[in-house]
């Protein structure tokens, strides 16, 4: 067995990223709005006012995701295009513009893969405390509801977060991204937990509204550690530093999976960080309502770490050596990071796993034969995929692969510099151009991933 014959091949985006229309039809400013609009937050001050201009353009799009014979598409919705005030009122038109999308993706034999939160939380309630109010846990839940009654007689896939550790820490602890604030770790728990909260509370909702069945994950970004060599020393020391929760301080990914995966936040990770583990943040029964049993886990992988034994430490780092593969951002390109973190993470939590986006951002542009020729990201997925293959061959529950991205569009504080797409946009015209790795993917999703 290689993929199996039901394996979801898709291609992910996210509101703010694509969509524009930041004015249209009653929606309401997101952090991102806001923290694009604040001077030298995002390069050459791009904001995501335009974008892609999805919301215009959707049923082009859609149609473009058809002749690529994509089986499923991730996408994310906008909370403040559904409620411009984050609670109260609801924008009939924004509903009703995901509920058109829905509707153009399953005429077109496309599954939507609906993630309720990729960043973009409505700026008043950020003005009311944001993530750090714990009443959001029943502001999201409401939206849940919403979103869910408009959308779960056709939508059975939800993720409810995107990335948890790059909205908390880039954005309220570093102050990278959106709203960013700079706090002390010990402010940045309670974000934590609280998010924690609104995503228990956000899977039971799904489950008491859904229509029909709901199957239900969550997207977090952990960071690989890849063996350095193929001695068993080195791989004990890559899944110690895979599973830690304080190889990296807040940053290890114990911090962000084992207390919605198991309930507790990581032993090792309180020890380290000492006082600035607020414990009394933690309420009777939250522990519980934050582990409610998801039926995937989701993934976003893009690169990783090489990692070798250390008798005193368990593991080290090593660094990436002079001339590295590496992407427009300068990340590591290591496509074993992807077979070992499936593996780690399926041992440890033993849930079906879906790589919910995985990409290469590269300089392209469109060639004189008007073709836009993207040879290393046809590579990078190549190489990527055989690793994941491999996993899948070895047993590891993988149902899918999102690529990362179907179309251009603003990588955050990089702004419009990064082009992830599989489909090129120029971003004066808004004119898409399948890249040569777009024609690339539909071979291989037609052979189902067996001419890798
Ligand atoms: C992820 C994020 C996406 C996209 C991608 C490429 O962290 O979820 O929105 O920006 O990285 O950087």
């Amino acid at each position: 067995m290689s993929f199996p014959k039901d394996f979801i091949w898709g291609a992910a985006a996210a509101s703010y990223q694509i969509e524009g229309a930041a004015h249209e039809d009653g929606r309401g400013l997101s952090v991102w709005d806001t923290f694009s609009h604040t001077e030298g937050k995002t390069k050459n001050q791009d904001t995501g006012d335009i974008a892609c201009d999805h919301y215009n353009k959707f049923r082009e799009d859609v149609a473009l995701m058809k002749q690529l014979g994509l089986k499923a598409y991730r996408f994310s919705i906008s909370w403040s295009r559904i409620l411009p005030d984050g609670t109260g009122k609801i924008n009939k038109a924004g509903l009703q513009f995901y509920s058109d999308l829905v509707d153009e993706l399953i005429k077109s034999d496309i599954e939507p893969f609906v993630t309720l939160f990729h960043w973009d939380l409505p700026q008043e309630l950020q003005y009311r405390g944001g993530w750090a109010n714990i009443e959001i846990a029943d502001w999201f839940s409401e939206y849940t509801r919403i979103v869910v009654e408009a959308l779960s007689d056709r939508v059975s896939y939800w993720m409810t977060f995107n990335e948890p550790l790059c909205h908390i820490l880039l954005g309220h602890s570093t102050g990278y991204h959106a709203p960013g604030l700079t706090l002390s770790n010990r402010e940045v728990f309670r974000l934590i937990h609280h998010m924690n909260l609104a995503h228990g509370k956000a899977v039971q909702t799904i489950r008491k509204y859904a229509k029909k069945k709901s199957i239900v994950g969550f997207v977090p970004n952990p960071s690989p550690g890849v063996p350095a060599t193929d001695s068993q020393e080195d791989l004990d020391a890559a899944r110690a530093y895979t599973l830690s929760g304080s190889s990296r301080g807040l940053f290890s990914n114990g911090w962000w999976l084992d207390p919605i995966l198991l309930g507790q936040y990581p032993k090792d990770g309180i020890e380290a960080m000492g006082a600035d583990f607020p414990a009394d943040m933690i309420k009777d029964g939250d522990m519980e309502l934050i582990s409610q049993k998801l039926d995937f886990l989701g993934i976003n992988l893009y690169t990783g770490t090489v990692i070798k034994h250390d008798e005193i430490h368990g593991f080290e780092v090593c660094p990436a050596k002079n001339g590295y593969d590496q992407n427009a951002l300068k990340w590591h390109v290591l496509p074993e990071s992807i077979y070992y973190l499936s593996k780690f993470l399926y041992e440890k939590y033993k849930l079906p796993i879906i790589i919910a986006e995985n990409g290469l951002t590269l300089s392209d542009w469109v060639s004189l034969d008007g073709k836009v020729h993207d040879p290393n990201r046809i590579d990078y997925m190549h190489r990527y995929l055989k690793e994941l293959k491999k996993a899948s061959e070895e047993g590891i529950d993988i149902r899918g692969y999102f690529a990362w991205s179907i179309l251009d569009n603003f990588e955050w504080s990089e702004g419009y510099n990064e082009r992830f797409g599989l489909i090129h946009v120029d971003f004066n015209t808004l004119k898409r151009t399948p890249k040569d790795s777009f024609y690339w993917y539909s071979d291989l999703i037609k052979h189902n991933g067996n001419n890798l």
